[in-house]
């Protein structure tokens, strides 16, 4: 539609004005020249309904409060130091996840699930302080966070929020989130009730709660801030996370050229040794090309999360009125042929000579959006994603099944608020030494 109806389209989606904008210029305008203007987000009684009335960060309408937590997120909980102090706990699970692998002992395996339980894993000992095996947590995550897919009627016509009570929806999402509120209710009184040495390293209900007795912040919460915020890290760092792998390793195959020089940049780096730590991604130019190479072909969250404007503005010249809600179609910026050279080709050299960065600064390459509303986990996630991927590639070499080759790789997409593979990846995974 974008193609058609140029860089900045309006749409009614139901009872709700939508802009969609298409274009890095479009982009800029919206998150950076007006940011201010652009950084609430729509609500709804789902959204209400699952996070104990938008006390997260993700969809807590612009104010003090989101601007306090915000800070805190950034400051205390996904800073750099406190990123580098989990690379314990990622680079175990890493070895985990290389374990099942090297167990398939190169039969067919769908890598989703291994992806999936990697994502799943970090998150939790990060933010909980345990992985809490076992299929509990994992069917409670798996029905709390499909809610935020299913689409609920009163999200598009506000007045109409009542037949998702009739329909069930809303009870279904009352249920799913009363499980995981009993889960992390459980989690944070055993959090009270332990002492903790210092030296057992802080997750982050610790340092929540830490922060809560903090007077010098100024900034006071209860307790459901602190499972809203859990609620957030599972919510976008799992699937996000995991669906980036599925697509960075689907690329990788297509393009046999790109993994053989992804497999000598790491070979040359690792010497030999058995695996890689992540003192050795900082070296791996290639390695970080591919992954932003993928993420502008495939950015997870294509539509970032939805914004609304809080007072009327003009945008790209056209007046947008006041409480109109925005998406950001990063996905169509990242194929922009008047942007990007033969946007349809996995070309991760372009990242070796543009200076696009994380930082949220390039409009024309968006994955974890920009300005004040932009992602406060992206160092986190591409850490976790670069450390898979370099011991993925240098330990394996990966085949599709039945001799499917490796340009007949189906890379059709699954619809959602974020984007994964429609077909699972099945691969056969060889040692290579
Ligand atoms: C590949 C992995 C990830 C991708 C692609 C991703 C993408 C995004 C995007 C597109 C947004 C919306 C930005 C905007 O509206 O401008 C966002 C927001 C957010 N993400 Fe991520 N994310 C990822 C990983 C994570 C992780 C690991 C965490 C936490 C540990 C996280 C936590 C959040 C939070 C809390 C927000 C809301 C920020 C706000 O509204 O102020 N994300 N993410």
């Amino acid at each position: 539609m974008s193609q058609e109806h140029g860089p900045l389209m309006l749409l009614h989606l139901g009872q709700v004005p939508t802009v969609v904008a298409s274009s890095s210029e479009a982009a800029q305008e919206i998150m950076k020249t007006h940011d201010l203007l652009f950084a609430s987000r729509p609500n709804s009684t789902i959204l209400n309904t699952l996070l104990y009335g938008c006390k997260d960060i993700a969809f807590s309408p612009y104010g003090e409060y989101w601007r306090q937590l915000k800070s805190i997120v950034t400051s205390r909980l996904l800073s750099n130091a406190q990123v580098k102090s989990y690379q314990n706990i990622r680079e175990e699970e890493t070895s985990r996840m290389m374990g099942a692998l090297e167990e398939s002992h190169g039969s067919y395996i769908d890598v989703t699930p291994l992806f999936d339980s990697l994502a799943e894993k970090i998150m939790c000992r990060v933010a909980i302080g345990r992985a809490y095996d076992g299929a509990r947590l994992t069917s409670i995550l798996k029905m709390y966070l499909t809610m935020f897919t299913r689409f609920s009627v009163g999200t598009y016509f506000p007045w109409f929020w009542w037949v998702d009570r009739v329909s069930g929806l809303l009870g279904k999402a009352e249920e799913a989130t009363k499980k995981l509120d009993e889960f992390l209710e459980d989690v944070i009184e055993e959090h009270v009730n332990k002492k903790r040495g210092d030296d057992e390293g802080q997750d982050i209900i610790d340092i929540l709660l830490n922060t809560q007795k903090d007077k010098t912040t100024g900034f006071t919460f209860e307790r459901d801030t602190i499972k809203a915020v859990i609620m957030d890290i599972f919510g976008g760092g799992i699937d996000n996370t995991s669906t980036n792998l599925e697509w960075v390793l689907s690329e990788l195959i297509r393009n046999p050229r790109v993994m053989q020089n992804l497999q000598k940049e790491i070979a040359e780096i690792a010497q030999g040794r058995s695996k890689i730590t992540e003192q050795d991604l900082e070296k791996m130019q290639y390695l970080k090309a591919v992954v932003k190479e993928s993420l502008r072909m495939h950015p997870p969250v294509p539509l970032l999360l939805p914004r609304i404007v809080t007072q009327d503005v003009k945008l790209m010249g056209y007046d947008i009125s006041s409480g109109t809600q925005v998406l950001v179609n990063v996905w169509k910026m990242g194929r922009d042929s008047t942007v990007w050279e033969e946007p349809e080709e996995f070309r991760p050299e372009r990242f070796l000579t543009n200076s696009i960065n994380y930082k949220g600064q390039h409009f024309e390459w968006l994955p974890f959006g920009a300005g004040r509303r932009t992602c406060p986990g992206v160092l986190f996630s591409v850490v976790i994603i670069e450390l898979a991927i370099a011991n993925i590639v240098y330990k394996f070499d990966l085949a599709l099944p039945n001799g499917t080759k490796h340009e007949d790789l189906d890379m059709s997409e699954k619809y959602g608020i974020t984007v994964h593979r429609k077909f699972p990846l099945v691969v056969s995974a060889s040692p290579r030494f």
